[in-house]
């Protein structure tokens, strides 16, 4: 007689690393609670959207893909909501969409078999409790990346940037104990991963009692097999001396920062609520390049936001070409329910043209920054270690310390190892690299 198979689990994952991380997290719980997991929603028992609430278009898109569910799904299928967008919309979401039966926001995935179970009954749930002891301590989560690990050291935020409505859907701030942080690095590293990746909402005011993040990063560089570390995303005002003391003295620590500007206009940021003006900003650059030679810098960055003048947008422009970023990530301001931004006066809207027409700029503004910067180092020498199949052109994808993605040559064997490239070729933001024989240091002879 066939046994009875295993239910099957899909889950789909929007927004940022914590999400996925988050995904990861959920999905060692389940295939630990009896579930297989698969890699297309038709004909999955379980269908779980991990969402994003940042800008409403990260809402919209998820909002077509649970309309596109409605004729994807089994008939006795469970779909569930989690993430961001759950916590924000709670039971809103039940009563919208009638073929969801979950709502579960970030800190409620311990109850997820229990409430999965309730839902192939029948029973419609929300679960948006916010739980400040919660970090999933005993999850095991199930890695989708081979070559580099998300860690989360910190959850929820204690920062109330006025644009931004993640206080509201991950709570306040709390840090991992630093020695349970440990331990998951330990069991990645046997795994056979080499590089971990730090997270957290403002991860370098990390602090868990006892420990902050330089701490934190000490100790993290000092796990056998930890040969890159990597963190995002830091808050420019909680890089102390300290921090960056310790990014310059740990070995593994890479030599980037992804270091979220916002805008360069003192009077936009005080508007944004981000405790620094463009000066304070530009000093914690010139802190970090001085201690870190050879740093490579890449950040956020909204435009439109509410009051925002010509004026203060040549001066995001100005800082952009003044730092010299490797990359950034460009948005236009969303306004979100629920954030102080609401409370500004509708005069102080920017239109949707304006917005659009300094997007464009501060894209192109960004594109000639790191295109220039890049063309310099062709010729160069990089470690680079390499991380899966390049879409096209049958190359593989790989990255160097500093954050440069490099196309090499070779087959998929490669993946997870590390190699020497000579940078050969530059679109103006990634590279081709031709793979070059390591140096080996040699004895020397006596
Ligand atoms: N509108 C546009 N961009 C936003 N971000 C956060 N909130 C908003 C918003 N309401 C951007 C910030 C942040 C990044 C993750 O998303 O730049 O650093
Ligand atoms: Fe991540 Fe913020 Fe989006 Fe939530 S709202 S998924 S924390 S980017």
């Amino acid at each position: 007689m066939l046994q009875s198979p295993r239910p099957t689990v899909y889950i789909e994952t929007y927004g940022c690393q914590m999400n996925v991380s988050d995904t990861e997290l959920m999905l060692g719980k389940l295939t630990e609670s009896g579930y297989e997991s698969v890699e297309q929603p038709d004909g999955a028992d379980v269908i779980l959207i991990n969402t994003c609430a940042i800008r409403d278009h990260a809402e919209q898109r998820v909002i077509g893909r649970l309309g596109e569910m409605k004729s994807r799904m089994k008939r006795d299928a469970v779909l569930g909501v989690t993430g961001c967008m759950a916590q924000r919309l709670g039971s809103q979401l039940l009563d919208r969409a009638r073929h969801v039966s979950l709502v579960i926001g970030p800190d409620s995935y311990r109850d997820l078999p229990l409430l999965i179970e309730s839902a192939r009954s029948g029973i419609r749930t929300t679960a948006t409790e916010f739980d400040l002891e919660e970090h999933y301590e005993d999850f095991t989560p199930r890695r989708f990346d081979g070559v580099k690990a998300w860690i989360p050291v910190q959850r929820g935020c204690d920062y109330r940037c006025t644009y931004c409505i993640v206080p509201t859907t991950r709570g306040p701030e709390r840090s991992r104990q630093l020695a349970e942080v440990v331990r998951e690095t330990e069991s990645v590293v046997s795994s056979g991963i080499s590089e971990v990746v730090l997270l957290g909402q403002t991860v370098n005011s990390y602090f868990d009692g006892q420990h902050d993040f330089a701490d934190l990063l000490r100790a993290i560089g000092n796990v056998k097999g930890v040969r890159r570390l990597r963190f995002t995303s830091p808050h420019p005002n909680d890089f102390s001396a300290a921090v960056i003391r310790a990014m310059a003295e740990t070995e593994a620590c890479c030599e980037h920062v992804h270091l979220p500007m916002q805008s360069g206009s003192t009077r936009t940021l005080k508007r944004m609520l981000r405790r620094y003006t463009r000066e304070r900003y530009l000093e914690c650059v010139d802190k970090l390049r001085k201690a870190i030679p050879n740093l490579a810098l890449t950040t956020d960055v909204i435009v439109g936001f509410p009051g925002e003048s010509e004026a203060d947008f040549e001066e995001t422009l100005s800082a952009v070409e003044l730092v010299g970023f490797d990359d950034a990530y460009t948005f236009k301001f969303s306004l979100r329910d629920g954030t102080p931004a609401t409370r500004f006066p509708p005069s102080d809207t920017v239109s949707d043209e304006i917005a659009s027409d300094r997007l464009a700029r501060l894209i192109a503004t960004v594109r000639a920054g790191s295109r220039e910067r890049n063309l310099k180092l062709l010729g160069e020498r990089r470690e680079v270690l390499v991380e899966k199949s390049a879409r096209r052109g049958g190359l593989l994808q790989s990255r160097t310390r500093d954050f440069k993605t490099v196309m090499i040559p070779g087959d998929v064997s490669s993946i997870g190892r590390y190699l020497s490239v000579e940078l050969t070729g530059t679109t103006g933001s990634t590279f081709i690299g031709k793979v070059v024989p390591q140096r080996i240091a040699l004895p020397l002879a006596v």
